[in-house]
């Protein structure tokens, strides 16, 4: 096709590929929508390499090949899943499931002695990992992720043994959810063989597992030994069957292991007593385990019971206690955290808890320090619990005279005085941006995966921008390209890898507005919180707006999701004159995207319903959750810009102002049709 090119026609046509190319990078890695295919978007990259190998005096500026060239992406590539991947809360006693058990039954609207049943089965310390089935074959292996977008391990799950490449007689999408994991037999075996090689040494066999799995050369994939045990499944082209338990034994009917320690439990002393059972077989099983978990077992009422935030209402990891072990504290280091936090390090006479050799352990802040007493030599008790930081639980050697522990005054990194608010227990270095150590871990987690997520600005590059003097706040990272001259002339930085940078930032110049919001690293502000200021407020400027204006803080901490805490910490953010100008600054080089929500797009989407009197078949949270879900919002009082009412029995003075403002009002059972319905 190429030859067949005039060179004004051939100029014309590298023109538009690299429009072309650069939107689908864009809607690729900042969006993970991409429009066309793979193999659509590798044929674009071959006809401008082509037509450039042709017309070598054409090639533009910004060509892709200059960005993409043959360059190896170091990371998997990312996908998007069909149904998020959630979470699961903790309890860590009976008591907690008991609690569980009983919340499940009120927002069911059901009696406390009314019987639900429940599944149990062990949770297993391994890479969640979900894998899809079309029309019996399997199409795509992917990681968790952050839930919503994981990367793609579809060639290294193909060496998984455990799970079929086709399945005879599966419904047309079938997608099985699990763990990937290694037993405790071959992850001991592996890291012999490791050292006889010289290979890296995993520290317990969830860290093996997952860095067997997540390796761009499945060959490796394939000499390790990973196993597959399904607890779940994501899109389904029809329902497997009515109970969680009978889902469970269909997909192990399809070949894919299950788990033979899955009960269904009619009562809670059943639950705890198989939770008891798992925890005495735990020693003798041959893979790690961290807990039990629960689930609602008919399938109906998970689905009425929906999820909050990342986890399902309907599901409990019962976790079992932390592993303890003895040692001794030889130093207490001292990190300034992003927000400048003085956090204290113990550092310790490495010992195995768990399987785990714990060297540090986080004393938390002087207040912990103090109330146990510790002081550089002293014997200590710490323990490890599941994925949480280990730490200190009790001094062993409390009487001996030694000298106390100072806790310092002055921050480590910049000498700034370092104080505690009146009724903080942290303390904090006031240094702000002048303090090296906020402005690196500032910059660092506002590039990091879960806040802007800008590949290959990590934390070597950052520290020689900072070093240089190029970087002092955000908007500095997209300044980054005018010293594209002098960085060429440093060590270790190459044409390629500079503009693979360059092109990095570029593309984030139109970040997702709740990852922006994370990224400014405002105390309290997780991304959870950021999504649902973002849901309620839609752009950062509008923001900003209510936060500054009089009544702000009590606006703020009346939005779902948000309490005073964060409503006082944005507050404090906002009106900071720094931080201030720090965005300014930023949102004149970035604009971030307003929110989109993920809620169905019904024609209640952005409608405000307000629930009044008692409702008969469903709980009041059951009914706000299911407004949610429709994009409606719901509100606590009647209004002008109320939308709707849906007035239970014994409605009193709101349904009587929903009739004054002339509101339409309806039943629960029309409520009920509604939801139905959409
Ligand atoms: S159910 C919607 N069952 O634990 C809930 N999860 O802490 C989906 N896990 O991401 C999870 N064993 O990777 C479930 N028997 C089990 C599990 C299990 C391990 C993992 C899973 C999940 C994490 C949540």
């Amino acid at each position: 096709m190429a030859e067949a090119l005039t060179e004004v026609e051939a100029a014309n046509r590298l023109m538009r590929l690299a429009k072309e190319i650069a939107r689908h990078d864009k809607l690729y890695h900042d969006r993970d929508a991409p429009e066309i295919s793979d193999a659509e978007y590798d044929a674009l990259v071959r006809e401008n390499r082509e037509l450039e190998a042709q017309f070598p005096q054409l090639v533009r500026a910004d060509s892709p090949s200059k960005r993409l060239g043959a360059a190896p992406t170091t990371a998997l590539a990312k996908v998007a899943h069909a149904r998020p991947m959630l979470s699961l809360d903790n309890a860590f006693s009976g008591d907690e499931v008991t609690e569980f058990v009983a919340r499940v039954k009120r927002f069911l609207a059901l009696p406390p002695d009314a019987s639900v049943a429940f599944t149990a089965e062990p949770k297993i310390d391994g890479l969640s990992c979900s894998v899809r089935y079309e029309r019996g074959q399997l199409v795509l292996g992917a990681t968790r992720g952050d839930g919503t977008t994981g990367e793609d391990v579809t060639a290294n799950v193909r060496t998984i043994a455990d799970i079929p490449q086709r399945i005879e007689a599966a419904p047309d999408i079938l997608e099985v959810r699990g763990e990937v994991y290694m037993s405790k037999a071959d992850f001991e075996a592996l890291n012999e063989r490791q050292e006889a090689s010289g290979g890296k040494i995993f520290a317990n066999p969830r860290n093996a597992a997952a860095g067997s799995l997540r390796q761009k050369d499945p060959g490796i994939t394939a000499a390790r030994p990973l196993r597959f045990l399904a607890h779940g499944w994501g899109e389904m082209s029809e329902p497997l069957a009515d109970t969680q338990y009978e889902a469970m034994k269909r997909i192990e009917g399809f070949g894919i292991p299950v788990t033979d320690l899955l009960v269904r439990c009619d009562r809670i002393e059943e639950m705890l007593a198989h939770y008891r059972a798992i925890e005495k077989a735990r020693a003798d099983l041959p893979f790690d385990i961290d807990g039990v978990v629960y689930k609602v077992d008919r399938l109906d009422l998970q689905e009425r019971l929906g999820f909050v935030a990342r986890a399902p209402r309907w599901g409990l990891a019962h976790k079992f206690p932390a592993e303890k072990a003895e040692t001794t504290l030889k130093a207490i280091d001292i990190q300034v955290g992003r927000t400048g936090k003085l956090t204290p390090v113990g550092r310790l006479t490495p010992v195995g808890v768990g399987g785990v050799i714990v060297a540090n352990v986080t004393l938390h802040n002087r207040d912990e320090i103090e109330r146990l007493g510790l002081r550089i030599g002293d014997r200590v008790r710490i323990q490890r619990a599941g994925d949480v930081i280990p730490q200190v639980v009790e001094n062993l050697t409390r009487d001996e005279p030694r000298l106390p522990y100072v806790f310092p005054d002055h921050c480590p990194e910049c000498g700034s005085e370092a104080v505690a608010e009146e009724g903080e227990v942290d303390v904090r270095c006031t240094g702000g941006l002048i303090c090296p150590a906020q402005r690196f871990e500032r910059l660092r987690h506002f590039v990091s995966r879960g806040a802007l997520d800008i590949e290959g600005l990590g934390e070597k590059s950052i520290a020689e921008f900072i070093e240089l003097g190029w970087l002092n706040s955000p908007a500095d990272i997209f300044r980054l390209h005018q010293h594209r001259g002098e960085l060429l002339g440093r060590e270790g930085w190459k044409e390629k890898s500079a503009d693979n940078l360059f092109a990095a930032i570029e593309a984030k110049r139109q970040p997702d507005g709740p990852r922006f919001l994370f990224g400014l690293g405002i105390r309290h502000v997780g991304i959870v919180t950021a999504k649902d200021l973002f849901k309620c407020f839609g752009t950062i400027e509008e923001l900003r707006r209510v936060a500054l204006s009089e009544g702000g803080e009590a606006e703020l901490s009346s939005v779902q999701g948000v309490g005073t805490v964060v409503a006082e910490a944005l507050h404090g953010f906002f009106h900071e004159k720094h931080n201030r100008e720090v965005l300014d600054d930023l949102l004149y080089e970035v604009s971030p995207q307003p929110f989109v929500s993920d809620a169905k797009q019904t024609k209640w989407s952005g409608k405000t319903i307000v629930f009044t009197g008692s409702l008969e078949t469903m709980s009041r949270d059951e009914a706000k959750a299911q407004a949610e879900r429709l994009g409606a919002r719901a509100a606590g009082s009647v209004s002008p810009k109320t939308d709707l009412v849906v007035a239970g029995a014994g409605a009193g003075s709101k349904l009587k102002k929903a009739e004054e403002l002339g509101i339409r009002v309806i039943n629960e059972a029309e409520w009920a049709k509604i939801v139905a319905e959409a």
